[in-house]
């Protein structure tokens, strides 16, 4: 069995985690820390997994020696203790954005000040499977993605596979968010009567994740909004592009059908009836899956592109898992196959 620990393990993104590793076969889970619940069982914060998870939190530095530590802490912690995190762990898969962006002059422009590891970065490979499976196997390092991030990317990655995502043209993309994008931490912004409702413009212009879209689809020019709307999981990329190619819809349906056809957790949402024809949230809530789909307004050479993922899931824990399994060389998909509950 590989030996698992998570520092982090009372936030949203270690509750996944704990969630996914405790029904994982390969896995068992050896230590799970929070600072502020220390000696507390796990399922004080997590009642879902009441029965299931037995153990009681550690602290950060009594967490045990483990062959992979999952990394789920706010921004910028795991990058100042980097070095004593990795000598506890023989791997590490970290889910914040400490180590995501590749080069540090970048990290800085985004992130408004220098990485306080920069010689760590080159050793982190970017951890979406779907994207760059093959930098994953055997990787020691991996970052874990943003959730928007990752949303824009999958929408985004079928057309460029096929030869579609034109650089002479920016890509407007609107990430529609629940609020345990937020974390478990709640502030004035989260206080239920003000949130409620809400269709917050979060991050009209600026927001980080642009960085890794850019990253990886080198020379595109993003313009990303995030919105904050009324639900708790979920994100909803929606992405407007122009193509300068002809293109039809059968062109498309085959574009986004091969790429999905090759990725377990992707599936095409494209439907002509019904009430669910384009990816939706709530479909995905709890899974490790992305749906994909497009609209073409082809008299104007115009696509709009989508992807529906649940930011917990495929958009932090789920990848995260799915990482370490290539990491280790077990089937992508082990320990992830939950497949979503309707109706919700
Ligand atoms: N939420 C999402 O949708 C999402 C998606 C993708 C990636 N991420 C990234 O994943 C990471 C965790 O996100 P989250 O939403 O799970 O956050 P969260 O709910 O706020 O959890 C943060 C965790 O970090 C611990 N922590 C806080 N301050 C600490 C400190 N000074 N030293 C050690 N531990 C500390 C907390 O433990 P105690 O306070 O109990 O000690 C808690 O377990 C973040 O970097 C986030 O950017 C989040």
């Amino acid at each position: 069995m590989i030996r698992a620990a998570i520092a982090g393990a009372s936030g949203y993104v270690g509750g996944e985690l704990i969630r996914w590793l405790l029904g994982h076969p390969e896995v068992e889970l050896v230590g799970a820390s929070s600072e502020r619940l220390a000696g507390q069982p796990l399922q004080r914060v997590h009642p879902h997994l009441r029965g299931r998870a037995r153990s009681r939190f550690c602290r950060m530095d009594e967490l045990p020696s483990c062959d992979v530590l999952f990394l789920a802490l706010p921004h910028g912690r795991a990058a100042r203790r980097i070095d004593a995190l990795a000598d506890r762990a023989e791997r590490i898969v970290d889910c914040s954005a400490d180590f995501r962006l590749s080069d540090a002059d970048n990290y800085a422009r985004w992130y408004g000040e220098p990485h306080p590891a920069p010689e760590w970065l080159e050793r982190f490979a970017y951890g979406l499977p779907e994207l760059q499976r093959g930098d994953l196997g055997g990787a020691r390092y991996v970052s874990g993605v943003g959730c928007n991030a990752t949303a824009v990317q999958l929408a985004l990655a079928p057309l460029e596979r096929a030869g579609l995502l034109s650089r002479e043209q920016p890509v407007v993309a609107e990430v529609k968010v629940g609020s345990s994008e937020g974390g478990a931490s709640s502030s004035d912004a989260s206080h239920h009567p003000v949130r409620s409702g809400c269709v917050r413009s979060y991050a009209p212009v600026g927001h980080r994740h642009a960085a890794e879209v850019e990253q990886t689809f080198e020379g595109l020019e993003l313009h990303l909004s995030i919105t904050a709307v009324e639900m708790v999981r979920g994100a909803l990329a929606t992405c407007h592009l122009r193509i300068d190619q002809d293109v039809s819809e059968r062109d498309l349906v085959r574009a986004y059908g091969s790429y999905a056809a090759e990725r377990p957790f992707v599936d095409v949402l494209h439907e002509r009836a019904g009430p669910y024809r384009h990816p939706e949230p709530k479909l995905v809530t709890g899974t490790n899956r992305a749906q994909i789909g497009f609209a073409l307004d082809a008299e104007r050479g115009r696509v709009v592109s989508l992807c529906a993922l649940d930011n917990l899931g495929k958009g932090a824990a789920g990848t995260a898992v799915q990482s370490m399994n290539l990491m280790f060389g077990l089937d992508e998909t082990a320990g992830l196959d939950f497949g979503g509950i309707h109706p919700l």
